[in-house]
C-alpha cells in the first residue's frame, strides 16, 4: 500500500518524508489555506504550493474550487501547468459538484474528468460517498478516487442518532461488528414475532434499525472501498483507489487488509500508528538490562 499524507503542513510533509514512508501528499484549499495563513505574510501560496510540490517523493492532489465544468477544467489545466513542472501534480475534481438536488450539474464533475484526463493531466476524482460514483469516475478516466472513509462512518453514526463530540469523537473507531450483531438480533426479534414471510419482509419498522445502520448496503467507510475494490477487480479497472478521510490507525490498517492503492492519511494517523504498548515496554527492559560486555562493543577508541 502507497501512503501518501493527508495535510498541507510543510513540516509535516517533511518529517513524514525523512520516516521512509510517503509516496506523495493530498491537499485541499482549505488545508492550504490554513498552513499559507500561520506564515503570516512571508509566503505567498503559489509559493508554498511550489515547495510542497517539489519536497514530495510523489504526486501532490490540488482540489479546484469551480462547480461546473467549465470552471473545472480551466482551473484544472492552469494548476497543471503551474504546478507540474516542479514535480508529480494531481488535479482534484469533485464526483458531483451539484451543492443541491437537481441543480443540473450532476455530471459536470464527470465531464470535467473526461475532459481533462483526456488532455493527459492524471485526476484524483475527490468526494467519492459510493461504490456507484466510483464506477462512474473510473469510467470517466479518473486516474485516482478517493472515497471518503472516515465522512461515510459519520453518516450511518448520525442516522442511528449518534451525535459527533458527545456518542463518539472524530477518530473514533467505528465498530461495524458490534452493530451488525445488533441489527441481526433485531431481525430475529422480528423473525420470531411474525407469521409469514411477507409479513417480515414487509415490515418497516421492523427494519428500522438495518436501514439506518448502514448507506444503502454501505456498512462503513471501511465497506465502501472494499466494495470499489471488488467492482475495479472485476472489470480489471486501472483507476487506483484512495482511502481518504481516514481518522486512526485501525482504519488504515483494515483498508490495507483489503489491499487498497493508498491510503491518504493524516499526520496524526501515522503518528499512533508507530505505537504499541508492549514496544515501549520492551524497549525499557532491553535498556535497564544492558550487559556492560555488550555495550563495550560500541565503545569508540
Ligand atoms: O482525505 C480527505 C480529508 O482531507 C477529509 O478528511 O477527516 O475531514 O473527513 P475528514
Amino acid at each position: 500500500m502507497k501512503i501518501f499524507v493527508d495535510t498541507a503542513e510543510i513540516e509535516e510533509i517533511k518529517t513524514a518524508i525523512s520516516w521512509g514512508i510517503v509516496d506523495g501528499v493530498t491537499t485541499n484549499p482549505s488545508l492550504i489555506k490554513k498552513a499559507v495563513d500561520k506564515r503570516q505574510g512571508k509566503i505567498t501560496m503559489e509559493e508554498y504550493i511550489k515547495e510542497i510540490v517539489k519536497i514530495s517523493p510523489g504526486p501532490v492532489s490540488l482540489e479546484v474550487l469551480g462547480g461546473n465544468c467549465d470552471k473545472m477544467v480551466k482551473e484544472g489545466r492552469l494548476l497543471y501547468e503551474k504546478f507540474s513542472k516542479y514535480g508529480k501534480v494531481a488535479i482534484k475534481i469533485p464526483v458531483n459538484p451539484s451543492t443541491q438536488e437537481n441543480d443540473g450539474l450532476e455530471f459536470d464533475g464527470l465531464k470535467a474528468i473526461r475532459r481533462l484526463s483526456s488532455e493527459g493531466i492524471p485526476i484524483n476524482v475527490t468526494l467519492v460517498m459510493s461504490p456507484e460514483q466510483a464506477l462512474l469516475a473510473a469510467k470517466a478516466g479518473a486516474t485516482y478516487v478517493s472515497p471518503f472513509a472516515g465522512r461515510v462512518d459519520d453518516y450511518i453514526r448520525s442516522k442511528m442518532g449518534m451525535k459527533i463530540g458527545k456518542d463518539f469523537q472524530k477518530d473514533s473507531y467505528f465498530d461495524t461488528e458490534r452493530i451488525q450483531i445488533i441489527a441481526e438480533r433485531k431481525i430475529d426479534d422480528l423473525i420470531n414475532n411474525s407469521k409469514s414471510v411477507a409479513e417480515i419482509y414487509n415490515d418497516a419498522e421492523g427494519w428500522k434499525f438495518w436501514e439506518l445502520a448502514q448507506d444503502n448496503g454501505v456498512w462503513s467507510g471501511v465497506d465502501l472501498v472494499a466494495k470499489i475494490l471488488q467492482i475495479y477487480r472485476n472489470y480489471g479497472i486501472k483507476t487506483e483507489v484512495i482511502a481518504a478521510s481516514i481518522r486512526n490507525p485501525r482504519q488504515a490498517r483494515e483498508v490495507a487488509e483489503l489491499g487498497v492503492h493508498i491510503a491518504t492519511l493524516p499526520f496524526e494517523v501515522i503518528q499512533g500508528m508507530i505505537s504499541h504498548y508492549k514496544t515501549t515496554e520492551g524497549m525499557r527492559n532491553f535498556a535497564s538490562d544492558i550487559v556492560p560486555s555488550y555495550s563495550a562493543l560500541f565503545d569508540q577508541k
